[in-house]
Order: structure tokens, then C-alpha cells, then sequence
């Protein structure tokens, strides 16, 4: 009763920020994002008679607290589902820097609830598993299926899933990671979405949101990158925006975030492409064509507080290694 598997990062580029329904994480608005190839969580999950409790090992560490209880609540949905009541242990592992806004809960709840499920013998369809990895962490239903992934909002469990709308290799767009630092957020996602409706800015988001992404599926549809590049500044910004005017604040960035999205701003005006989008943390996922990567993953190691830059591609969803 053993299953390992690989689920990917995904990077939001029409973001997922307030919910209608907390505990079942329906989103405020429907949103939609790339797997990438590489960054990710390879998770083993192994359910034994042996057992007297479940056991979660997180790089390396037995986890405690609130992380293992997230974990824990997880395995009992799954339990549910297969009726069955084994107590497991889960060992999971990052590629990269977790909790520091690089969506570790997307492709880590991803990553546990195909190996969970595989391993107590159950054999769900993709809708299913999109549906359960949402119960864990909402973006975690865009890490399930292939390529560039759309979360149909919908308003019940039954509905709210991710959907594949075009695979990995549809249009070639590469991604950098670039990190400024590897510490953990400060307010977790969880309980930012918590008070995004407390923004005067949240209504506006919702206004105008679902425009935004019938123009971003058309710019994808016509490989139009710069009203592509646009469109995802607009609506990284226009999250932010909710954030920053939300009660209690929230300020992600770094000075160094910043130092970054400017730059990309003024490398741009001078003719070499790319726009940036950032999530709860103070890393920035640049995105440019293939033609212009090594210029631009080269530029970005040399700005001041620049710790790693990651290149990826657009990559598969979550599957057995
Ligand atoms: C800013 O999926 O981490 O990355 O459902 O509470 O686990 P929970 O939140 P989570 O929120 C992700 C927020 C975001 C935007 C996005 O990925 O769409």
C-alpha cells in the first residue's frame, strides 16, 4: 500500500485570492495557471497496519503543528473516501524553497493526494483528484492535470476542479524563478484569502477578474505574447492591490522584489520582453520566449539581493514515479 509521486509547482497567472467558501476552497473567481517541468514535490505515501499514528516527514523533518495537522486532515479525506482507517507515513521532499511564495502547498497537496489515493487502492479520475487536492490547498487542483490549467470556480464541491485547456507543449513560453530569499512568509495564504473581502479593492478585483481571463485565454489562443505578458502584470498587480489595502496588510515584497519588477519594466521598454508575476512571498517568476532567456536569466543573476535564478519550462501535472 505504497505509491511515490512527482506533482508540479504551478504559476497563477490569473491569481486565485478570496474565497466564496472557506472549507470546501471555492475560489472568489476562476483563475488559471501553468504546471511547470521541474520545480516540484516528490511525496511517497505508504499506508501500514503497524502504525499508530500517521508520520509526515517534510525535507528531511518530522513535522509538528499546524503543517502536520493540515497534512493529517488530508489523509482522513482520503481515508473517507476509500473507507478504509490505515494510519500512514508520508515522506515529502521539495525541490525548492518552500512557503516563500513559490507554491509549495499547490504542488505539495497535489503530490499527497495522487500518492494517498494510489496508495490505499483507490483509482480516481482526474476531476476527482483535482476536486480532493483542492480540499488541501486550492492551487493545488491546477497541479493535477497537464499544461496550462484552468480552476473552473463553480459553486460547490462537485464543481470546482482544474482542467487541462491546453497541453505543455502548445506554446513555448519559459519561466525564471528567481529567488531573493529563502525565508518563510510571514502570513500564510491561507490566512491572507481569509481577509481579502476586508480590501475596499476586492469588489473592483471581482469586476473586472473574469474579463481579464476571457482576454488572457484569447491572447493564448492567438500566442500573442506581449497581451499576454500584460494581461499577467495587470492581474499580479491588482492582487497585490487587494493585499496590500486588506486589514490586517499584507506586503509581500521585498525592496528587492521590486528592484526586479522594475527592472523587468525598463529592460522592456528597451526591447527585451518579459513581465513578471508574484505570489504570496517575496520571489518573482519572470516569463519571456525561449529567444530571450539566457539574456534575461544573465541580467537577473547580477541584480543586487538576487540569490538563485531557476529556469523552467511548462511541464505535466502530477504522476507516479
Ligand atoms: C497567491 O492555494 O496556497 O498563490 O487554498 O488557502 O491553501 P489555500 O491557498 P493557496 O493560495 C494561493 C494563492 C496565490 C495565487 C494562486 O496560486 O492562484
Amino acid at each position: 500500500m505504497k505509491a511515490k509521486v512527482f506533482a508540479p509547482v504551478n504559476l497563477a497567472l490569473i491569481k486565485y485570492w478570496g474565497k466564496k467558501n472557506t472549507e470546501l476552497r471555492i475560489p472568489a473567481n476562476s483563475n488559471l495557471s501553468i504546471c511547470l517541468n521541474k520545480l516540484g514535490t516528490r511525496t511517497e505515501v505508504e499506508f501500514k497496519k503497524e502504525l499508530k499514528n500517521d508520520e509526515v516527514i517534510i525535507d528531511d523533518k518530522e513535522v509538528i503543528g499546524r503543517d502536520r495537522d493540515r497534512v493529517v486532515n488530508h489523509l482522513n479525506k482520503i481515508r473517507k473516501v476509500a473507507n478504509k482507517n490505515l494510519k500512514a507515513r508520508v515522506v515529502s521532499k521539495n525541490n525548492f524553497p518552500k512557503k516563500a511564495g513559490l507554491s509549495s502547498s499547490a504542488s505539495g497537496f497535489a503530490a499527497l493526494t495522487l500518492a494517498g489515493t494510489k496508495a490505499i487502492g483507490l483509482n480516481l479520475n482526474k476531476k476527482d483528484l483535482s476536486r480532493l487536492a483542492r480540499m488541501g490547498s486550492g492551487s493545488a487542483c491546477r497541479s493535477i492535470d497537464d499544461g496550462w490549467v484552468e480552476w473552473l470556480a463553480g459553486d460547490s464541491d462537485k464543481n470546482s476542479y482544474g482542467k487541462s485547456i491546453f497541453s505543455k507543449d502548445y506554446w513555448e513560453i519559459r519561466i525564471l524563478v528567481v529567488v531573493l530569499s529563502q525565508k518563510e512568509k510571514r502570513v500564510s495564504s491561507t490566512d491572507g484569502h481569509a481577509v481579502a473581502n476586508t480590501s475596499p479593492f476586492f469588489k473592483t478585483r471581482l469586476n473586472n477578474v473574469n474579463k481579464r481571463l476571457k482576454d488572457l485565454k484569447e491572447a493564448i489562443n492567438q500566442k500573442d505574447f506581449s497581451k499576454f505578458g500584460e494581461l499577467i502584470e495587470d492581474d499580479c498587480l491588482s492582487m497585490h492591490s487587494v493585499m496590500l489595502t486588506s486589514k490586517p496588510n499584507l506586503v509581500y515584497w521585498l525592496p528587492e522584489t521590486v528592484r526586479v519588477m522594475r527592472s523587468v519594466q525598463s529592460w522592456r521598454e528597451n526591447g527585451l520582453e518579459s513581465y513578471f508575476t508574484v505570489n504570496t512571498g517575496q520571489n518573482v517568476f519572470v516569463v519571456c520566449k525561449p529567444g530571450n532567456e539566457d539574456e534575461l536569466a544573465d541580467k537577473l543573476s547580477q541584480l543586487k539581493g538576487v540569490i538563485e535564478v531557476r529556469r523552467d519550462g511548462i511541464g505535466k501535472g502530477a504522476r507516479l514515479v
